[in-house]
Protein backbone atom coordinates (compact mmCIF):
# COMPACT_ATOMS: atom_id res chain seq x y z
CA UNK A 1 0.00 0.00 0.00
CA UNK A 2 1.55 3.27 -0.85
CA UNK A 3 2.10 5.94 1.66
CA UNK A 4 1.35 9.56 1.63
CA UNK A 5 3.15 11.87 4.30
CA UNK A 6 2.67 15.33 4.54
CA UNK A 7 5.81 17.64 6.36
CA UNK A 8 4.54 20.81 8.01
CA UNK A 9 4.49 23.61 10.23
CA UNK A 10 3.01 27.04 9.38
CA UNK A 11 6.78 28.51 11.40
CA UNK A 12 9.20 29.15 8.80
CA UNK A 13 12.51 27.49 8.64
CA UNK A 14 12.16 24.44 10.87
CA UNK A 15 13.16 21.94 8.69
CA UNK A 16 9.96 20.78 6.44
CA UNK A 17 11.65 20.85 3.17
CA UNK A 18 14.93 19.47 4.59
CA UNK A 19 13.71 16.57 6.32
CA UNK A 20 11.19 16.42 2.82
CA UNK A 21 13.90 15.74 0.90
CA UNK A 22 16.21 13.45 3.34
CA UNK A 23 14.10 11.17 4.37
CA UNK A 24 12.90 10.48 0.68
CA UNK A 25 16.56 10.18 -0.06
CA UNK A 26 16.55 7.47 2.89
CA UNK A 27 13.59 5.60 1.74
CA UNK A 28 14.81 5.75 -2.05
CA UNK A 29 18.07 4.00 -0.86
CA UNK A 30 16.34 1.39 0.73
CA UNK A 31 14.61 0.53 -2.81
CA UNK A 32 11.87 2.42 -2.64
CA UNK A 33 10.23 4.26 -5.28
CA UNK A 34 9.61 7.77 -4.09
CA UNK A 35 7.65 10.87 -5.11
CA UNK A 36 8.65 14.31 -3.45
CA UNK A 37 5.75 16.97 -4.74
CA UNK A 38 6.85 20.88 -3.63
CA UNK A 39 3.40 22.68 -2.50
CA UNK A 40 5.36 25.64 -1.75
CA UNK A 41 5.73 29.16 -3.59
CA UNK A 42 8.91 29.47 -2.62
CA UNK A 43 9.90 26.07 -4.32
CA UNK A 44 13.17 25.19 -2.32
CA UNK A 45 12.23 21.85 -2.25
CA UNK A 46 12.63 21.77 -6.07
CA UNK A 47 15.62 23.77 -6.42
CA UNK A 48 16.95 21.58 -3.72
CA UNK A 49 16.48 18.31 -5.53
CA UNK A 50 18.41 20.03 -8.66
CA UNK A 51 15.58 21.30 -10.41
CA UNK A 52 15.66 24.56 -12.09
CA UNK A 53 12.81 26.16 -13.96
CA UNK A 54 11.23 23.10 -14.90
CA UNK A 55 8.52 23.49 -17.78
CA UNK A 56 5.66 21.56 -15.91
CA UNK A 57 4.42 22.43 -12.42
CA UNK A 58 2.08 21.27 -9.71
CA UNK A 59 0.38 24.46 -10.25
CA UNK A 60 -0.10 24.32 -14.33
CA UNK A 61 -1.38 20.18 -13.30
CA UNK A 62 -3.69 21.57 -10.63
CA UNK A 63 -5.20 24.11 -12.97
CA UNK A 64 -5.10 21.63 -15.70
CA UNK A 65 -3.13 23.18 -18.10
CA UNK A 66 -1.44 19.97 -18.76
CA UNK A 67 -1.29 16.66 -17.20
CA UNK A 68 1.12 15.67 -13.88
CA UNK A 69 4.78 16.01 -14.59
CA UNK A 70 6.84 14.01 -12.60
CA UNK A 71 10.74 14.77 -12.79
CA UNK A 72 13.52 12.49 -12.29
CA UNK A 73 16.07 13.89 -9.44
CA UNK A 74 19.87 12.43 -10.14
CA UNK A 75 18.92 9.52 -7.52
CA UNK A 76 17.67 6.41 -8.22
CA UNK A 77 13.91 5.61 -7.24
CA UNK A 78 13.85 9.59 -6.68
CA UNK A 79 11.55 11.83 -8.09
CA UNK A 80 9.83 15.16 -7.46
CA UNK A 81 6.31 17.26 -8.67
CA UNK A 82 7.99 20.98 -9.15
CA UNK A 83 6.66 23.76 -6.92
CA UNK A 84 6.37 27.39 -8.54
CA UNK A 85 5.71 30.64 -7.61
CA UNK A 86 1.87 30.53 -8.78
CA UNK A 87 1.05 28.14 -6.43
CA UNK A 88 0.94 31.52 -4.25
CA UNK A 89 -2.44 32.23 -6.60
CA UNK A 90 -3.82 28.73 -6.20
CA UNK A 91 -6.12 30.23 -2.80
CA UNK A 92 -7.78 32.85 -4.44
CA UNK A 93 -8.09 31.19 -7.67
CA UNK A 94 -9.81 27.97 -6.15
CA UNK A 95 -10.54 28.89 -3.19
CA UNK A 96 -14.68 29.19 -4.37
CA UNK A 97 -14.60 25.71 -5.36
CA UNK A 98 -16.95 23.25 -4.25
CA UNK A 99 -14.57 20.47 -3.67
CA UNK A 100 -11.48 22.76 -3.41
CA UNK A 101 -9.99 20.71 -0.67
CA UNK A 102 -10.05 17.63 -2.50
CA UNK A 103 -8.42 19.31 -5.63
CA UNK A 104 -4.99 17.88 -4.88
CA UNK A 105 -6.04 14.39 -3.70
CA UNK A 106 -7.66 13.78 -7.12
CA UNK A 107 -4.55 15.06 -9.00
CA UNK A 108 -2.24 12.54 -7.37
CA UNK A 109 -4.25 9.36 -6.83
CA UNK A 110 -3.36 7.81 -10.38
CA UNK A 111 0.19 8.87 -9.68
CA UNK A 112 0.05 7.46 -5.59
CA UNK A 113 -1.22 4.19 -6.78
CA UNK A 114 2.41 3.81 -9.09
CA UNK A 115 4.59 4.71 -5.41
CA UNK A 116 5.60 3.36 -2.80
CA UNK A 117 6.19 6.83 -0.63
CA UNK A 118 4.77 9.95 -1.88
CA UNK A 119 5.84 12.85 0.21
CA UNK A 120 4.27 16.52 0.66
CA UNK A 121 6.15 19.92 1.37
CA UNK A 122 4.11 22.55 2.55
CA UNK A 123 4.32 26.33 2.39
CA UNK A 124 4.91 27.20 6.27
CA UNK A 125 0.95 28.12 6.47
CA UNK A 126 -2.00 26.67 7.23
CA UNK A 127 -3.87 27.98 4.49
CA UNK A 128 -5.46 25.86 1.08
CA UNK A 129 -2.61 24.38 -0.25
CA UNK A 130 -2.00 22.81 2.98
CA UNK A 131 -5.41 22.07 3.97
CA UNK A 132 -5.59 20.12 0.64
CA UNK A 133 -2.15 18.12 1.80
CA UNK A 134 -3.29 17.12 4.84
CA UNK A 135 -6.91 15.91 2.88
CA UNK A 136 -4.61 13.85 0.52
CA UNK A 137 -2.30 12.17 3.29
CA UNK A 138 -2.18 9.32 5.46
CA UNK A 139 0.80 10.74 7.77
CA UNK A 140 1.98 13.94 9.20
CA UNK A 141 5.30 14.69 10.27
CA UNK A 142 6.01 17.94 12.18
CA UNK A 143 9.58 18.93 12.24
CA UNK A 144 9.91 21.34 14.60
CA UNK A 145 13.15 23.51 16.49
CA UNK A 146 14.05 23.50 20.14
CA UNK A 147 12.30 26.66 20.90
CA UNK A 148 8.88 28.55 21.65
CA UNK A 149 7.47 29.85 18.67
CA UNK A 150 8.57 26.40 16.79
CA UNK A 151 6.49 25.02 19.53
CA UNK A 152 3.13 27.04 18.98
CA UNK A 153 3.62 25.93 14.60
CA UNK A 154 3.77 21.93 16.40
CA UNK A 155 0.44 23.02 18.18
CA UNK A 156 -1.38 24.97 15.30
CA UNK A 157 -0.41 21.59 13.04
CA UNK A 158 -1.81 19.65 15.51
CA UNK A 159 -4.99 21.34 15.27
CA UNK A 160 -5.89 21.39 12.53
CA UNK A 161 -5.65 17.37 12.08
CA UNK A 162 -7.99 17.11 14.52
CA UNK A 163 -10.39 19.53 12.32
CA UNK A 164 -9.46 17.70 9.08
CA UNK A 165 -9.94 14.66 10.50
CA UNK A 166 -13.67 15.49 11.39
CA UNK A 167 -14.43 17.02 8.24
CA UNK A 168 -12.17 16.04 5.12
CA UNK A 169 -10.03 13.02 5.96
CA UNK A 170 -11.00 10.45 8.91
CA UNK A 171 -7.61 8.49 7.97
CA UNK A 172 -4.74 11.35 8.92
CA UNK A 173 -2.40 10.13 11.15
CA UNK A 174 0.66 11.98 13.29
CA UNK A 175 3.25 9.99 12.16
CA UNK A 176 5.57 12.13 14.52
CA UNK A 177 7.56 14.89 15.81
CA UNK A 178 10.72 15.57 14.75
CA UNK A 179 13.21 17.69 16.48
CA UNK A 180 15.67 19.46 13.76
CA UNK A 181 18.16 21.36 14.07
CA UNK A 182 19.28 20.42 17.57
CA UNK A 183 22.21 21.38 19.60
CA UNK A 184 22.88 19.34 22.51
CA UNK A 185 24.97 22.13 23.92
CA UNK A 186 22.45 24.51 24.44
CA UNK A 187 20.48 24.34 27.86
CA UNK A 188 17.52 25.90 26.01
CA UNK A 189 17.32 22.94 23.28
CA UNK A 190 17.77 20.46 26.07
CA UNK A 191 15.21 22.04 27.97
CA UNK A 192 12.53 22.02 24.61
CA UNK A 193 13.71 18.52 23.97
CA UNK A 194 12.38 18.06 27.55
CA UNK A 195 9.55 19.90 27.14
CA UNK A 196 8.33 17.85 23.78
CA UNK A 197 9.00 14.52 24.84
CA UNK A 198 7.06 15.33 28.57
CA UNK A 199 4.17 17.09 26.66
CA UNK A 200 4.26 14.65 22.92
CA UNK A 201 5.54 10.92 24.63
CA UNK A 202 4.30 8.91 22.03
CA UNK A 203 4.53 11.73 19.23
CA UNK A 204 7.99 12.51 19.49
CA UNK A 205 10.32 10.56 17.66
CA UNK A 206 13.64 9.45 19.42
CA UNK A 207 15.87 9.89 16.40
CA UNK A 208 16.90 13.74 16.61
CA UNK A 209 18.62 15.85 13.54
CA UNK A 210 21.33 17.68 14.66
CA UNK A 211 22.32 21.37 13.62
CA UNK A 212 25.04 20.44 10.82
CA UNK A 213 26.63 22.94 8.17
CA UNK A 214 26.19 19.88 5.30
CA UNK A 215 22.95 19.64 5.62
CA UNK A 216 22.21 23.40 5.42
CA UNK A 217 24.86 22.84 1.88
CA UNK A 218 23.11 19.93 0.10
CA UNK A 219 20.04 21.91 -1.46
CA UNK A 220 22.80 24.72 -2.64
CA UNK A 221 24.46 22.23 -4.50
CA UNK A 222 20.80 20.01 -5.94
CA UNK A 223 21.82 16.94 -4.01
CA UNK A 224 20.40 14.83 -0.74
CA UNK A 225 22.69 14.59 2.30
CA UNK A 226 23.31 10.79 1.06
CA UNK A 227 25.06 12.07 -2.06
CA UNK A 228 26.44 15.62 -0.66
CA UNK A 229 28.19 14.20 2.62
CA UNK A 230 26.93 10.38 3.09
CA UNK A 231 29.44 9.92 6.12
CA UNK A 232 28.10 13.47 7.73
CA UNK A 233 26.37 13.62 10.84
CA UNK A 234 23.01 14.66 8.65
CA UNK A 235 23.34 11.59 6.73
CA UNK A 236 23.28 9.42 9.65
CA UNK A 237 20.57 11.30 11.40
CA UNK A 238 18.30 11.30 8.51
CA UNK A 239 19.08 7.57 8.13
CA UNK A 240 18.38 6.74 11.90
CA UNK A 241 14.86 9.09 11.52
CA UNK A 242 13.39 6.90 8.40
CA UNK A 243 14.48 3.68 10.15
CA UNK A 244 12.41 4.78 12.67
CA UNK A 245 9.74 5.81 11.20
CA UNK A 246 9.82 2.49 9.21
CA UNK A 247 9.50 0.71 12.23
CA UNK A 248 7.00 2.69 13.37
CA UNK A 249 4.54 2.21 10.46
CA UNK A 250 4.97 -1.34 10.66
CA UNK A 251 4.22 -1.78 14.15
CA UNK A 252 1.30 0.21 13.92
N1 LIG B 1 19.72 20.20 10.72
C1 LIG B 1 20.09 21.29 10.04
N2 LIG B 1 21.32 21.80 10.22
C2 LIG B 1 21.71 22.91 9.55
N3 LIG B 1 20.94 23.60 8.69
C3 LIG B 1 19.70 23.14 8.47
C4 LIG B 1 19.21 21.97 9.12
N4 LIG B 1 17.95 21.76 8.72
C5 LIG B 1 17.66 22.73 7.85
N5 LIG B 1 18.71 23.56 7.69
C6 LIG B 1 18.76 24.79 6.87
O1 LIG B 1 17.87 25.72 7.46
C7 LIG B 1 17.14 26.42 6.48
C8 LIG B 1 15.66 26.12 6.68
O2 LIG B 1 15.42 24.74 6.46
P1 LIG B 1 14.21 24.24 5.55
O3 LIG B 1 14.19 25.00 4.27
O4 LIG B 1 14.28 22.78 5.49
O5 LIG B 1 13.00 24.68 6.47
P2 LIG B 1 11.47 24.83 6.08
O6 LIG B 1 10.69 24.52 7.31
O7 LIG B 1 11.17 24.04 4.87
O8 LIG B 1 11.38 26.38 5.73
P3 LIG B 1 10.12 27.13 5.05
O9 LIG B 1 9.12 27.25 6.15
O10 LIG B 1 10.67 28.46 4.63
O11 LIG B 1 9.64 26.28 3.92
C9 LIG B 1 17.68 25.95 5.13
O12 LIG B 1 18.68 26.85 4.72
C10 LIG B 1 18.28 24.58 5.45
O13 LIG B 1 19.32 24.25 4.57
MG1 LIG C 1 10.30 24.62 3.06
Amino acid sequence: MPSVFVFSSNKGGVGKTTSTINFGAALARAGKKVVLVDLDPQSNLTRGVGLENPERTLYGALLKEYPLKVYPTTQENLFVVAGSAALSSFEKVKGDELDREYLLKELLAPMVQRCDFVLLDCPPALGLLTINAYTCAHYLCVPTEAQLYAMEGLKKALDLVQRVQRRLNPSLQVAGILLTRYNRHKVLHREMAEVLRTGYPDLLLESVIRESISLGEAPHVGESIFVHQPQSAGAQDYQAMATEMLTRLSAA
